[in-house]
């Protein structure tokens, strides 16, 4: 009997259904313009990448690549992944000598193709699996001495010993590369800044992108596990703060075209690699202090990365986190200079922002200048936008000394947030909806239709006959501004009927008539 039962959507993943998607496109639309005004490019970037990429980038040890990421591992070779298959799920109920001879056979054929992948760099050759391989190799030679013997109780346990030896070590090897799903794309970017050398592209590189971000959070109001970003990035030689404040205007002239309302700017600087280390061992310092007086989860944190404390929402952490030593208290002369200069040219630009000295983002690949803008009509995950510098990434991923900032729009929240101001207003969805009437009237209805969407009208047109007043009925519905009737009379009178849906004024017109009408409209 066949499975009837629905399949429904992963949970944490949405349709985006018209109407709505028609509001997400003219988004869209308005960043790509708005975005190209200040001479940025797009961008097209895989969904798929090198897991290797996010942990070097975003950071091996933070939630969203160590907790939140969707990978898997990419077969570059099936027969080497269908013998490891094979090989693991080898039944170990041998009495017989000619099956375990296969069974040696297989593994050392499999033995044999593993180091020719390796050699060609079909399957990775990471320190570990050249670990796992040499140890695989250990037990086959031990499985070798296991084979002559072929019964007795005694020596069947210890081949058996032996089988799940290797069928152990052989589940380490990491036959494919492992890809994930992007969780965001600043390291895809930088990746391929890299990749097609960018960096003898005259002046900054300044790409945007927009699609959708992976990662395994718990679903709620405004977090989903698949979302869509709006993002943009400036790569090049400088990291002039005029640059920094730049890319905060562009990006709230992009919400004041879409026409989000009541932001708030959040800015921080976080510091560089001379003078963050030394903050936050100040900040571990005195977090140990206080340390019993926090929640699990803060002190824990205290040894892994005490920055994160300061994003603590829980309510009795905050007055014991108000008093902690502050970043700006503990910034370079460069980097204090620097913030300096990014507040001038914010103010050069009548851009008004709140300082917030626990802004310290989730990524690891920040330094110096971070933002994030939170929007209302969001409950808790109101941050729309997060931002910041990375300079040194492009080097850290084996590119040249490269300076970069950018941030990301999440746009379901964006698109939420405008729907709780009321700015979702629908475009009218139909001009025109044709009622014909009779097997004479249809091509005459097809080619007015052709006619009509041919000078850009939204046109439905009745695949089979409908009752004049099913029509009428359905045209309502669909809410076109207008319906055109052709029958009999209008078909001998070379005439159409032409019904304003309104105000139900009807007149009768001539084929030139109803098309300066429909453009009036
Ligand atoms: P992020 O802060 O991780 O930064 O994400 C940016 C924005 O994406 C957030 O402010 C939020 O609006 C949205 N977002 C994140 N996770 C989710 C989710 N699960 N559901 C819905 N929306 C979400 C980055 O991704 C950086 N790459 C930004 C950046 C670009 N920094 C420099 N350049």
């Amino acid at each position: 009997m066949a499975e009837k039962q629905q399949i429904r959507a992963i949970k944490g993943v949405r349709d985006i259904l018209p109407p709505a998607s028609a509001a997400w496109n003219r988004v869209e639309q308005a960043a790509r313009e708005v975005f190209a005004s200040f001479g940025y490019g797009e961008i097209r970037l895989p969904i798929i990448e090198h897991v290797q990429l996010f942990a070097r980038s975003v950071g091996i040890g933070t939630d969203v690549v160590l907790k939140e990421m969707y990978f898997f591992e990419d077969s570059a070779s099936r027969d080497l992944s269908l013998f490891k298959q094979a090989i693991s799920q080898f039944s170990v109920d041998l009495e017989d000598a000619v099956q375990r001879g296969g069974f040696a056979k297989s593994i050392r054929l499999f033995l044999e193709q593993l180091n020719e992948a390796v050699h060609s760099g079909e399957i990775p050759s990471t320190v570990d699996n050249l670990a796992a391989i040499e140890r695989f190799q250990e037990s086959v030679r031990a499985f070798d001495g296991a084979l002559p013997v072929v019964t007795g109780q005694a020596v069947s346990n210890q081949f058996q010993q032996v089988v799940n030896d290797v069928r152990a070590r052989i589940n380490s090897i990491q036959i494919g590369h492992l890809i994930g799903l992007r969780p965001e794309a600043t390291a895809s970017v930088c990746r391929a800044y890299i990749e097609h050398g960018m960096q003898t592209l005259p002046g900054d590189v300044k790409l945007y992108y927009i699609g959708p971000m992976f990662r395994r959070e718990r679903p709620q109001k405004g977090r989903y596990r698949q979302f869509y970003q709006i993002g943009a990035e400036v790569l090049g030689q400088s990291d002039s703060p005029g640059i920094d404040a730049e890319l905060m205007e562009m990006l709230l002239a992009f919400f004041t075209r879409v026409g989000l309302a009541g932001l708030a700017l959040d800015l921080n600087s976080i510091g560089c690699g001379e003078c963050r280390p030394k903050y936050v061992e100040v900040l571990r310092a005195a977090l140990l202090k206080v340390k019993d007086r926090l929640g699990a989860d803060s002190q824990r944190r205290i040894e892994t990365n005490p920055l994160r404390v300061l994003d603590s929402k829980i309510p009795e952490e905050q007055g014991i986190i108000e008093a902690l030593p502050r970043i700006s208290d503990h910034l370079c002369e460069n980097c204090k200079t620097h913030f300096g200069e990014v507040r001038r040219q914010l103010d050069l630009r009548g851009i008004a922002y709140n300082l917030n000295w626990r802004l310290v983002r989730g990524l690891d690949y920040y330094m110096r200048t971070t933002f994030e803008i939170t929007a209302p009509g969001l409950g808790a995950q109101n941050a729309v936008c997060g931002g910041g510098r990375y300079d040194g990434l492009v080097e850290l991923l084996g590119g040249p000394p490269t300076k970069g900032i950018g941030f990301a729009i999440g746009e379901d929240r964006l698109m939420l947030s405008l729907e709780a101001a009321g700015k979702m207003a629908a475009e009218p969805s139909l001009d025109v909806f044709i009622v014909w009437m009779g097997a004479a009237a249809q091509p005459v209805g097809i080619k007015l239709a052709q006619k009509l969407r041919g000078a850009g009208m939204k046109v439905e047109l009745p695949p089979e006959e409908f009752k004049f007043k099913k029509a009428l009925g359905l045209a309502d519905k669909l809410g076109a501004r207008y319906a055109v009737l052709i029958g009999e009379n209008e078909i001998a009178a070379g005439k159409f009927t032409l019904k304003r849906l309104a105000d139900a004024v009807q007149t009768s017109v001539t084929e030139a008539e109803l098309l300066s009408e429909l453009k009036k409209a």
